[in-house]
């Protein structure tokens, strides 16, 4: 497996936030696109930042943090910036990456009783490739909600689906790289399988529709696509397809429960490329974690 750039690219992964779609000029804001750059990278700064004030027991400055967030428009304002983004001119929705991988899926389930469920994490509209498919039932979540078909719940705290309601595909689709911390991202990875149904021999679903800017996994000083597989293989996840663009590295991860790891595994913030022009963009996981 390895990443396949495209020719004219690769000159700019250092930053996660190039990983980011473009904005989309007409719908915006009076902002340049280097402008709403800057207000993405300053969104995704600040939060890490609030984070470990707040991890570091410095309430007041994750205060100032929260206040200045607030003042530069919040979560509103950057999710404004990411559903540009997803115009159909700029080259933008993921979610017609998935619907091409699993147009087979889909194909042998039309007009079957049994419809697919899946679960979008960091929904920015009820509109996307995936409404457009009649198999399909979609519920969409996201930390705040901008349409009546997006439920506003914190993944990390919604209830477990019981069997016969978990999701046979999840789209995380640039939310990891959201999460502002390694463990917290983690975490994240872990909790998805128990929201799965269980897998059928030979088939590509249950998956896990994941992408993320491409500098997270192909200019990142403690993340590298081998890194990602053995951290995904540990909580029961194989790698089906994978792409890459200038900008978005795209993979679908198919979950079995039986090759989860149940030994001990632990995946370190540790330096796995060196050189000064690497970002910090890390995932970390620990068996000792696990449920
Ligand atoms: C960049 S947007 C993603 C947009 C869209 N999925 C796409 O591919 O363009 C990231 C979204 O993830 C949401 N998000 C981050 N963590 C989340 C969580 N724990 N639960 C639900 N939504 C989350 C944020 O609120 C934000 O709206």
């Amino acid at each position: 497996m390895g990443i396949r750039k495209s020719k004219a690219k690769s000159k700019k992964l250092s930053s996660i936030n190039r990983g980011r779609p473009p904005l989309a000029k007409e719908q915006a804001t009076n902002l340049s696109s280097k402008a709403t750059r800057t207000l993405i990278r300053s969104h995704h700064n600040l939060q890490k930042a609030q984070k470990q004030a707040l991890k570091d027991g410095e309430d007041a400055r994750a205060r100032d943090l929260e206040a200045e967030i607030v003042a530069k428009g919040g979560l509103m304002k950057y999710q404004l910036a990411s559903r540009q983004g997803q115009c159909a001119e700029r080259g933008g929705d993921s979610s017609r990456v998935l619907v091409k991988w699993l147009k087979p899926v889909f194909e042998k389930t039309q007009g079957n009783a049994q419809r697919l469920r899946l679960l979008e994490i960091g929904a920015l509209s009820t509109k996307n490739a995936c409404s457009g498919i009649s198999c399909l039932d979609v519920k969409r979540i996201d930390l705040k909600s901008r349409e009546p078909g997006i439920k506003e719940v914190d993944f990390m705290d919604m209830a477990v689906p019981e069997d016969g309601n978990k999701f046979h595909i999840i789209s995380l689709s640039l939310v990891l790289n959201y999460v502002p911390d390694p463990a917290s991202r983690g975490a994240m990875i872990a909790r998805i399988p128990t929201f799965l149904e269980h897998s059928k021999a030979e088939q590509i679903i249950p998956a896990l529709f994941l992408v993320l800017p491409l500098a997270c996994v192909a200019n990142s000083r403690y993340l590298t696509e081998e890194r990602l597989s053995r951290i995904m293989r540990a909580v029961g996840f194989q790698l089906s397809r994978q792409k890459t663009t200038s900008k978005l590295y795209y993979s679908l991860w198919t979950f079995n429960a039986t090759s989860m790891s149940r030994g001990h595994y632990e995946f370190k913030k540790e330096e796995l490329r060196s050189g000064a022009s690497r970002n910090n963009f890390a995932i970390t996981m620990s068996s000792k974690n696990r449920d």
